[in-house]
């Protein structure tokens, strides 16, 4: 039903293939237990990273309105604004990003470097914000500001996390389902960083259709349980209300809050080695904001056996591009 109801949607097919689902050789004999990894760290745009799935079907609909310029926000290390950017440049769109400095930094590297540098190649406008707390209101009066001037602005939200956005994931969740189908393995779950919900509640909705027996596992990079909750919880909802289906019953919400600390965009003792591991066990570059810690979770969750029998798969939602803003903290 919800994907049937998917196909209704245009999107932008920059996406050609699957991205791989590979089992980690080195890390499951380290650590005694099979773990897999989808690749959406390998997207075909500027540096790879999950945004451009939902970019896809957000892209499509600022070409369908006839907007010239893509407007966003997020950290000023945030993934999703460099593939944005990137995105617009590819669709020759203009490109703007309110950005705020969620760690209060001056290190040079940060302020400088990794996905920031990126940006002033793709030929983003940059302005920067003391906070982005009322993101929305300020993306709105942004894009006032832009139509005074003529243009015609494109309002993709934080993460890519709307209705349509989550859409992106959606889809990934029946390509995942169906190489799970090939492998003919049983899974014990799915194990994903959580932040703006797209990827998680997209992802969640598709498998609860899809493999509704297997756990969707959110790593809170960000809040506690009960802040994630609801915005996984209600992007869900907007997402199956979009499609015209209903949440099926099955769609648990699954969060694990013990380590985004201490705060978004600061990796700790356990993010950092998780991101370590990954290097050098299986020279696969985890980030020190997301997937560092959605990796931690993982490793901690099969120590304490939180997971039932049988091999994880980790949704490697890619943001390495951030290792070179963070070489002060790794
Ligand atoms: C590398 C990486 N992983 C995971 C996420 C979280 O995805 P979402 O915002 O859809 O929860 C992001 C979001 O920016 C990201 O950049």
């Amino acid at each position: 039903m919800i994907k049937q109801q998917l196909a209704r949607f245009t999107r932008l097919e920059l996406l050609a293939q699957a991205t791989p689902l590979e089992k980690l050789e080195r890390l499951s004999a380290w650590v005694g237990r099979d773990i897999y990894i989808k690749r959406d760290d390998l997207t075909p745009l500027a540096l790879g990273g999950n945004k451009l799935r939902k970019l896809e079907y957000l892209g499509a609909d600022a070409l369908a309105v006839g907007a010239d310029t893509l407007i966003t926000a997020g950290a000023i290390q945030s993934n999703h604004v460099r593939q944005t950017a990137a995105l617009a440049a590819r669709l020759g769109l203009g490109c703007v990003a309110l950005l705020e400095n969620p760690i209060g930094t001056e290190d040079a590297n940060y302020l400088g470097n990794g996905n920031r540098l990126l940006l002033d190649l793709f030929g983003a406008r940059v302005e920067l914000v003391d906070n982005l707390d009322n993101a929305d209101e300020q993306l709105q009066a942004l894009a006032e500001r832009l139509r005074g001037n003529g243009k015609k602005p494109y309002l993709v939200p934080i993460g890519g996390s709307n209705a349509l956005g989550a859409l992106g994931y959606v889809r990934a969740g029946f390509e995942l389902a169906a190489q799970i189908e090939d492998s003919g393995l049983e899974f014990a779950a799915v194990v994903l960083a959580s932040g703006s919900a797209g990827t998680h509640s997209g992802l969640g909705l598709a498998l609860s259709e899809a493999l509704p027996r297997l756990p969707v596992v959110g790593v809170t990079v960000s809040r506690s349980d009960e802040a994630q909750r609801p915005k996984v919880q209600g992007l869900a909802e907007r997402t199956a209300e979009l499609l015209g289906v209903s949440v099926p019953a099955s769609f648990k919400v699954e969060l694990w809050d013990e380590y985004f600390a201490p705060r978004y965009g600061e990796p700790n003792a356990g993010t950092l080695a998780a991101v370590k591991l990954l290097a050098s066990q299986e020279g696969i570059l985890l980030d020190p904001v997301y997937t560092g810690k959605a990796m931690a979770g993982l490793l901690d969750g099969i120590a304490l056996q939180r997971f039932e029998d049988g091999p994880i798969i980790f949704l490697h939602t890619g943001g390495a591009p951030a290792l070179f803003a963070y070489e002060a903290m790794l």
